[in-house]
């Protein structure tokens, strides 16, 4: 690499640092941020989702989805077409670390002001503080077919 080279590099590693600094600062409320990834196994993951629910199922929703209050921690989410399952309510002010894992294409998850990728096999970590009232806007941000736009999670907070 000659140095205009390195120093064209430079100029866009910098630029690359102030646009993530300006995204952050930039963030409303920063009370969501996308933490880490590890690989499932997607029998434990489904395993210990089924637990969560049976311990903490509060409901249905009107499609027949469970409803679940989870106590703050580790929260286990499965995804694919065309939903986010189980439907949360989260206590204000608590803070969740949501596990989700698609089962099967590649999905997103949009979470409030956040976004993560969601790669089959790949469990992706998201922590969450609930907010004092309402709902967190949860919705598939990639392109997976018929449903894709009909993909829309639900996480509330409730008091
Ligand atoms: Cu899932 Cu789009």
């Amino acid at each position: 690499m000659n140095s205009n080279a390195r120093a064209a590099a430079s100029a866009l590693l910098l630029a690359t640092i102030l646009l993530l600094a300006g995204w952050l600062a930039g963030r409303t409320g920063a009370d969501i941020l996308p933490a880490e990834s590890y690989a499932a196994n997607p029998i434990d993951f489904v395993t210990r989702t089924e637990a969560m629910i049976a311990a903490s199922q509060v409901g249905r929703t009107a499609e027949g989805m469970p409803v679940v209050r989870p106590p703050p921690g580790d929260v286990y989410v499965r995804v694919r077409r065309w939903e986010f399952s189980p439907a949360l309510e989260l206590a204000p002010g608590q803070t969740y670390r949501l596990h989700l894992l698609s089962e099967d294409v590649v999905h997103s998850a949009a979470i409030g002001d956040a976004e993560v990728l969601l790669e089959p096999n790949t469990v992706k970590v998201v922590t969450l503080k609930a907010p004092a009232t309402g709902r967190v806007r949860i919705q598939c941000g990639e392109y997976c077919g018929l449903g894709h736009t009909k993909m829309i999670g639900s996480i509330e907070a409730v008091p």
